[in-house]
């Protein structure tokens, strides 16, 4: 079942990642419901919409009106059964097995049995998740990134038991949203999240060796060339989140030295201290942010030139000449 533009999109959880694919969902055009078991995270996820709307508004994306409506079709609420006519239900609560397999038992007694289900997980099993899930042919992960609306990348995760014309019909819908969907296969932290947990981790162990946090997140932007350094990056992401991902891929590849935990993102973890959404992680986003230690390094030159006697560089002068 393809799913148009009048399919009804249900996203459980108002935070980070919920607020984000509802706020796209709407963009593309459907009628969005947005389910939270509390109703503050709910406030928190309409201020956010709101906020990402008068940015859009304010660059020209969109006019008063435009945006007017797209927030106008999303809906929010603390009650499961207002999933009951959505084509997709997406989940993306707290990173707990139990819990979400919970959550999925509940949506599989609201939806049509033709609706799909799909989670976000960062980093648990979808087999697993499969082996619970009721109707597990129509289950699949479904892994936007952080902060939805910029990130382009949806990673797409069927378990040996999902239809395939499941996963057509996401990869059809993703690109309807204009994101770039991708298969992967159900390893743990999947693609991306495999690839990244050195560097949050390498990034971590120089924090615990006592380098200055600004320093090594400008090292990575300036030096490095990431659009963000690794702290930053997982300030943004949440500690919570961040941390509880990062002992699953550590689990998941029989304890890899190169995947381990850190400490000190354990210590934040632990202290409360989740990131930019509790005001306070690795920076304290109460206070004036740290100006970067250093200067970024000089873009390179875009012209090379040798006098006519280069003497010893002769060599280099002609290796240069040939790239
Ligand atoms: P978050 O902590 O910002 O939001 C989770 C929301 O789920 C909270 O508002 C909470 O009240 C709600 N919730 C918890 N249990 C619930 C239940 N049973 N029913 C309804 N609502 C419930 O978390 P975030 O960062 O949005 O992450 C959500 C999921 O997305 C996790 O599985 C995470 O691994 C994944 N994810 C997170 C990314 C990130 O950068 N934060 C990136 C990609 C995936």
């Amino acid at each position: 079942m393809r799913i148009g533009t009048d399919g009804i999109i249900a996203v459980v959880g108002a935070g980070t990642m919920g607020a984000g694919i509802a706020l796209v969902a709407a963009q593309a055009g459907h009628a969005v419901r947005v389910i939270d078991t509390q109703d503050a995270a709910l406030d928190r996820g309409r201020q956010s919409v709101a906020k990402s709307l008068a940015s859009l508004v304010k660059r020209g994306t969109v006019d008063e009106a435009g945006a007017a409506a797209i927030a106008g079709r999303i809906g929010w609420s603390t009650d499961v059964g207002d999933a009951a006519p959505a084509a997709l239900a997406i989940e993306a609560i707290v990173e707990r097995m139990d819990v979400k397999i919970g959550l999925f038992e509940a949506l599989a007694r609201h939806v049509a049995p033709g609706a799909i289900l799909a989670s976000n997980t960062s980093s648990l099993s979808i087999e697993a998740m499969a082996a619970a899930v009721p109707g597990a042919e129509r289950f699949a992960g479904l892994h936007f990134f952080n902060p939805v609306p910029a990130m382009k990348l949806v990673e797409l995760i069927p378990s040996s038991r999902t239809a395939p014309a499941v996963i057509d019909d996401l990869e059809a819908l993703m690109r309807a949203w204009r994101k770039l969907p991708v298969r992967v296969r159900d390893v743990p932290g999947f693609i991306v999240n495999r690839v990244a947990r050195p560097y949050y981790a390498e990034g971590f162990a120089a924090l615990g060796e006592g380098i200055d946090p600004a320093t090594i997140d400008q090292a990575l932007e300036s030096a490095g060339g990431f659009r963000m350094g690794p702290l930053t990056l997982a300030d943004l992401i949440g500690h919570d989140v961040n941390y509880t991902v990062a002992c699953q891929v550590f689990d998941g590849y029989a304890g890899k030295t190169r995947f381990r935990p850190q400490p000190s993102q354990q210590a934040l973890h632990d202290a409360g201290q989740l990131g930019r959404k509790t005001g306070r992680g690795v920076y304290d986003y109460g206070a004036e942010l740290p100006a970067p230690p250093f200067a970024a390094p000089a873009a390179a030159p875009r012209r090379i030139e040798a006098g006519t006697d280069a003497g010893d560089l002769e060599a280099l002068v002609a290796l240069a000449e040939a790239v």
